[in-house]
């Protein structure tokens, strides 16, 4: 029977020596959003998750405890199911790897590596790292400690098994050169590739002694020894495939391997120099994404800081929090969580932009048409503006629809055109002013009410990977009769004659902020009234132009300057102080404003004929101004 390749998506599986917090749920939720976002477009999708639980640091948990390993195991992968759960996770299997197919499976893996002279038994002595179960060599070691999590290291001597990874140091470089999407984003493969083009890659210690690590599957050729944990971990990916997913579908190799950039060496190098031993097709792509921190510090236990989902979640709701991570920061980059930024998204995104406008169509429409919806009235009595909305609606929602933006995680850069098209659809009601409509010319209402009906339903479709539960809420007040579990959403026709909508209450309620918060803002007011005012004449003196980034890289040595070359009608060379926030590649493709009749300096030695322009948050993070609907480079600004 001929296969179809499905779409194969998977996250770490997490140890299970601690609870689940904003971290796991980040890269768990970033799965779940292009995992619905597949299923939408009608590909068969295979989402796995799943529990690390062999290895030292979950032995040491357990016996903290008075555990055994697999008791604790028990007890603590109940935290992470119960938190995808309430997170509103799409998984479609939970693999753990004390489960007996997938320890069967790892034993052949083995078996087969050994005999094909794969692995081999060395005398061996190094420097180990007990909590990272990692050997270093005296080289690696940062001041004597572990270069990883800076811990003291002991020197131990024994014999091992060891994965000959080394052979295929070459074959990986030319892999991942041939390959350009295989690890993304663009800085995570630079920094592979920079690794293995100049060290020379060893083999990989694939065993523990069984005295030293009893918690483990054993080595089928040597039971006197267990197989290190990481070999074992990363075999799941592959595993789950034999006794956890649908047969009737091809699904090696994954598509995405979704996973934090702290893992990235074990899954570029590790992990693919065993399928390349295993004789088996590369995965598509290894995504490392950015690290978070909290209120501008390191998440720790020490420091009581650890963000628990489950607390914001209670607090905020669900979507708030699904959207405020993707929105928030580049996927890729790093980000620092704070409620107060949390709260702002709310306030300015969420009940501002998307609940004002859904509350208040359901509103007009219950009051104009008894909330009757007619599906495609006829257009000959659409005006010459209703018509050009369309058309700019319709142009942004292909450029958010564009696959190449979710295949590559550009979820913020999506937020933003969604909210671009909810912008578009408020400005359609601004300047429509249906109340005067309704007095005027009524016969045009069923029109108007239609064409944001429409737009409607269709930004609530791409709202639906973010926001599944607002979504839905919308979805039903549309007067849509199911929810959103089929592939018609984001269909452009629809197959209904009629709908009716029904009002529903504010879909996310502003939140008060603090008095300190709003005295801050107060003050903030206040300043800005006594800024020194400008005449017409001083600002006619300033060019505004829009410009098209056709090209941007870093400039060698800075973390913050980024050289773009825009067109503004004509190519300018443009350095902006941007990198901490945005990546060379987010920002190529966009539109962004200029001040093109800046004098020429330079930073950092390369010139900058202009200036490109931003505003910078309370957090001192920086946001490009963008324009929300396509217009010619060189455009005037006024
Ligand atoms: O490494 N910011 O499991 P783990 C963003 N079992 N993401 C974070 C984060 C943070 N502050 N903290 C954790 C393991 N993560 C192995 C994986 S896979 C075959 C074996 C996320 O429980 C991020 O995805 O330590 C990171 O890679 C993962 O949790 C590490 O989870």
């Amino acid at each position: 029977m001929a296969q179809n390749k499905g779409f194969y998506i998977t996250t770490p599986i997490y140890y299970v020596n601690d609870i689940p917090h904003i971290g796991h749920a980040y890269t768990t939720l970033a799965a779940d959003i292009l995992a619905r976002y597949m299923r939408l477009k009608g590909s068969e999708v295979f989402f796995l998750t799943g529990t690390d639980e062999h290895g030292q640091k979950v032995e040491r948990a357990a016996t903290q405890k008075g555990k055994t390993p697999k008791e604790h195991a028990d007890i603590m992968v109940e935290n992470f199911k119960a938190l995808w759960k309430e997170l509103n996770i799409s998984n479609d299997s939970f693999i753990r790897t004390t489960d007996e197919e997938h320890k069967r499976i790892v034993q052949e893996i083995l078996q087969r590596l050994y005999e094909k002279g794969e692995i081999v038994k060395r005398k061996y002595s190094g420097m180990y790292c007990t909590p990272c179960e990692r050997f270093w060599t005296e080289k690696d070691l940062v001041e004597g400690k572990c270069p990883d999590c800076g811990r003291d290291v002991e020197f131990i001597e024994e014999e091992n098994y060891f994965f000959l990874m080394s052979k295929y140091q070459q074959a990986l470089i030319e892999h991942i050169e041939k390959n350009p999407s295989y690890i993304l984003p663009e800085s995570r493969k630079n920094e592979v590739l920079g690794f293995l083009k100049t060290k020379p890659l060893g083999d990989l210690c694939i065993s523990r002694p069984r005295q030293r690590l009893e918690w483990g599957i054993l080595l089928p050729f040597d039971e006197n020894y267990t197989t290190y944990v990481w070999f074992d971990a990363l075999v799941n990916y592959y595993s789950a495939l034999e006794y956890l997913a649908p047969k009737n579908i091809q699904w090696w190799p994954p598509d995405h391997h979704l996973i934090g950039k702290d893992i990235l060496t074990t899954h570029a190098v590790y992990w693919s120099t065993m399928l390349m031993a295993l004789e088996l097709p590369l995965p598509r792509n290894i995504f490392a994404h950015g690290w978070w921190t909290v209120n501008g510090k390191k998440m720790s236990k020490s420091l009581g800081n650890v963000v628990n989902p489950s607390e914001i979640i209670k607090k905020y709701g669900v979507d708030a929090f699904r959207y405020f991570l993707f929105r928030e920061v580049s996927f890729g980059l790093d980000g620092d969580f704070s409620e107060e930024a949390l709260v702002r998204r709310i306030n300015n995104d969420l009940a501002n932009d998307l609940g004002n406008l859904v509350n208040r169509f359901l509103a007009m429409n219950e009051k104009y048409m008894e909330g009757i919806i007619k599906v495609e009235p006829s257009h000959q009595n659409s005006s010459p503006s209703d018509k050009e909305f369309v058309s700019s609606f319709i142009s942004l929602i292909e450029e958010i629809n564009n696959e190449n933006l979710w295949d590559e995680f550009k979820f913020n850069i999506i937020l933003e055109k969604i909210w671009a098209a909810i912008s578009l659809v408020n400005n359609y009601i601004a300047k429509t002013e249906p109340w005067k409509v309704v007095k005027e010319n009524p016969d045009r209402i069923p029109i108007i009410m239609f064409k944001i009906w429409d737009s409607i339903r269709i930004i609530t479709a791409f709202i639906y990977p973010f926001m599944p539960e607002t979504a839905n809420k919308i979805w039903l007040a549309l007067g849509m009769r199911d929810y959103i579990i089929d592939h018609r959403m984001l269909q452009c026709g629809i197959d209904i004659k009629e709908a009716k909508t029904e009002k529903i209450e504010q879909l996310f309620p502003r939140i008060e902020i603090s008095k300190e918060e709003a005295a801050k803002e107060k003050e903030q007011l206040k300043e800005d009234k006594v800024e020194e005012l400008i005449s017409i004449e001083d600002f006619m003196k300033i060019k505004l132009k829009v410009g098209k980034v056709i090209q941007a890289e870093r400039v060698k040595g800075s973390t913050k300057l980024i050289k773009l070359i825009v067109d503004i009608g004509e190519e300018r060379q443009i350095v902006a102080g941007i990198g901490e926030q945005y990546s060379p590649e987010e920002l190529t493709g966009r539109s962004i404003v200029v001040l093109s009749n800046l004098k020429p300096a330079k930073l950092m030695g390369v010139e900058s004929q202009g200036m490109l322009l931003a505003a910078t948050g309370d957090d001192g993070k920086i946001s490009i101004l963008t324009i929300d609907r396509e217009v010619n480079p060189g455009a005037g600004i006024k």
